[in-house]
């Protein structure tokens, strides 16, 4: 193979790096001003949309997922625009009927996107032959993808199978997806060669993380058995659980002898613009150093960078940090009785969280997701390896599994979604949004339609000092639906006056979700700004081991919740923390009282008081880590009592319902 051979670079800033850096915080508004001048790298193709960009916009950013495709392609009009699909999960967490992925494809390239990187957790290719086959009737480039793991029952014959496969559907390139960084750079120089005898005119893409630090390794030897594009990331955002920087390895590569067409000047200007990016997002917490450190753990529990940060922060969140490594421990064990999926998303959040919840509840699947559910009835297709019959059961008990490919078995639902929608939705693109996520894209019509709040956020380093400001400047709290889940300030504002952002949300939004950032919370006496507006509130450090941060703060659920002015400096702003509850009272003579398994939040409650229920009946609905954890009753009963509101956060063993 000749040394003068072309690498092409795909520059991963706006999509991945971004999310498995920064939780895909970076909104349009910020990055902007760079597009001009990153058209004219020479990229081989930009990631720009797709994985969770399209439920952040949504979600956090006040943004238009497709709006913010349409302004990338006017501002890109030289650089091919890339997305990344789930295949038949589009960009969501479970399988959607045939014509929407179909119509999402459809919009996709429509809105601007050249080449569709098309992949399916279990690797399961029943899952990407309707998205394949649109991205090619609308003329777009599908890029068949395989999900690199390993494990026992994942063998190079197994790969190159599936790439035969992928070319039959019609790809036109093929990429190698390490989504954890965990692909050395032996499997990357085997399996790269074994893929280049078998369709040589495919070009082939490496995808990696430098989370193990491999990823360089895995580069360079891929390139030298074939390999013709590498995903990478400009340098101030690259490494750690993102790409490798684009300008090493076009450095390096060219040092090799390879052509690199890459414009050293544009990259140059990229990297001192996105040296500012980064800063920012290191100042608000929001980049947290874990993520940019090398963690060869990952070569032994295969964490994607991604799902590495969200089990940190939800984690985090829960105030059990220090149930890291267990969890990280128990994760190849659930990978292991769950079929050996790869881990990638859904599955990584839904193998994470089993985890998870497998460490906090002290019985491994005594607490069982929704997802997980759905997975052991074989809802997400083809498992690599048989699920363990004995942990099937426990999950499934006499509920039947599917056969077959899961979405012939689901109605049409575009048209059907659409005339329910009505004058909601403002076009076919907000109907594809709210069938990917309803209640987000629900209150993000709201919003939109009421004018977004403005965002204007007093400048970070104002000097005002909280003492200057009179109660009389600062607007009351408004009575939202929904409450502050957890207020939290850099450490470094340690003149106590900052301000921090908080999205307004409806009580639709999942509380989970709304956690922005997660560090050491210093106490004093700080300016949150919510719907444009600055509230002052003081933060004071918990009593005991418990930081301040932890505790879910200034719970306001409703609007009845007294609406009493923030402003008053000296309120401790972290109100009744689910942690400090007082335990519920010794249940009486014959009630059996139903605490929460695990920390969550109550997402829906299925019972009233009164009402009959037979063991095994769901009583409510946690939402935690992404899922939804169903409660049922240990026992027949009758309902006597419900603990649980709506929205509210729960801690482990808090009462939920009392059955009489
Ligand atoms: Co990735």
């Amino acid at each position: 193979m000749s040394k003068t051979r072309k690498v092409g670079f795909t520059e991963t800033v706006l999509r991945d790096a971004n999310q498995s850096l920064i939780a895909t915080r970076l909104p349009y508004s910020k990055f902007e001003p760079i597009l001009e001048t990153m058209d004219k790298a020479g990229y081989y193709s930009a990631e720009v949309w797709g994985g969770a960009t399209f439920d952040v916009c949504l979600r956090y950013l006040q943004e238009d997922p497709w709006e913010r495709l349409r302004k990338i392609r006017k501002k890109m009009p030289n650089t091919k625009l890339q997305m990344l699909l789930r295949g038949q999960n589009i960009l969501g967490y479970k399988h959607y009927p045939d014509d929407v992925v179909r119509k999402f494809v459809e919009y996709s390239i429509k809105n601007g996107i050249d080449i569709i990187r098309i992949f399916d957790a279990l690797n399961d290719a029943r899952n990407l032959e309707v998205a394949i086959d649109e991205t090619v009737k609308q003329g777009g480039h599908a890029s068949g993808t395989i999900c690199f793991t390993t494990s026992p029952v994942h063998t190079l014959e197994k790969n190159v199978q599936m790439v035969k496969d992928l070319k039959s559907m019609g790809v036109k390139s093929i990429c190698i997806k390490d989504m954890a960084g965990i692909m050395g750079p032996k499997e990357s120089y085997d399996l790269v060669s074994a893929i280049k005898d078998a369709v040589p005119e495919l070009p082939l893409v490496i995808h990696t993380h430098c989370t193990t630090g491999l990823a360089f390794m895995t580069c360079l030897k891929g390139v030298e058995a074939g390999a013709d594009v590498l995903d990478t990331a400009i340098s101030p955002m690259s490494g750690g659980t993102a790409q490798p920087a684009t300008e090493t390895l076009a450095y390096a590569l060219r040092s090799l002898g390879y052509q690199v067409d890459l414009d050293d000047k544009v990259l140059i200007k990229m990297a001192d613009f996105f040296k500012g990016v980064r800063a920012d997002f290191i100042k608000d917490g929001t980049l947290d150093p874990i993520s940019m450190a090398t963690d060869t753990q990952c070569l032994n529990y295969q964490i994607p960078g991604g799902m590495l940060s969200n089990l940190i922060s939800q984690l985090k969140m829960m105030n059990a940090i220090d149930k890291l490594d267990e969890a990280l421990a128990e994760t190849p064990k659930v990978r292991a009785d769950l079929g050996y999926p790869p881990l990638v998303t859904p599955t990584s959040q839904m193998v994470g969280s089993q985890a998870v919840q497998n460490v906090l509840a002290g019985e491994r699947y005594k607490v069982v997701g929704k997802e997980i559910k759905a997975y052991c009835r074989g809802e997400y297709g083809r498992t690599p390896a048989p699920i363990d019959p004995d942990i099937q059961k426990k999950i499934l008990g006499n509920t039947p599994v599917v056969e077959g490919r899961f979405a012939d078995s689901l109605a049409p639902e575009f048209e059907k979604t659409k005339a329910e929608l009505g004058a909601t939705a403002k076009c076919d693109e907000d109907v594809l949004s709210y069938i990917a996520f309803p209640q987000v894209a629900m209150a993000f019509f709201k919003d939109r339609e009421a004018g977004f709040p403005k965002k204007d956020a007093p400048k970070k380093d104002a000097p005002a000092a909280p003492a200057a400001k009179k109660e009389s400047d600062l607007p009351p709290m408004p009575a939202w639906q929904g409450h502050v889940y957890y207020a939290n300030v850099p450490a470094t504002a340690a003149n106590g006056m900052t301000s921090r952002p908080i999205q307004p949300f409806a009580a639709s939004y999942q509380p989970p979700h709304l956690v922005m950032g997660a560090q050491d919370t210093c106490p004093g006496s700080y300016t949150i700004t919510i719907d444009g507006k600055a509230y002052q509130v003081s933060v004071a450090a918990a009593d005991g081991p418990a930081p301040a941060a932890a505790a879910p703060m200034a719970a306001a659920p409703a609007p009845a919740a007294a609406p009493a002015p923030a402003a008053a400096p000296a309120a401790p702003a972290p109100a009744p923390a689910p942690a400090a509850a007082p335990a519920p009272a010794a249940p009486a003579a014959g009630e059996t009282p139903v605490p929460s398994p695990m920390p969550g939040n109550v997402f829906k409650v299925e019972c009233k008081p009164g009402q009959a229920v037979k063991a095994g009946d769901v009583l409510v609905i946690l939402e935690a880590m992404k899922m939804e954890i169903e409660v049922t009753a240990p026992v027949d009963g009758t309902v006597k009592s419900v603990a649980a509101a709506v929205g509210t956060a729960v801690n482990t063993d808090d009462l939920l319902v009392t059955l009489g």
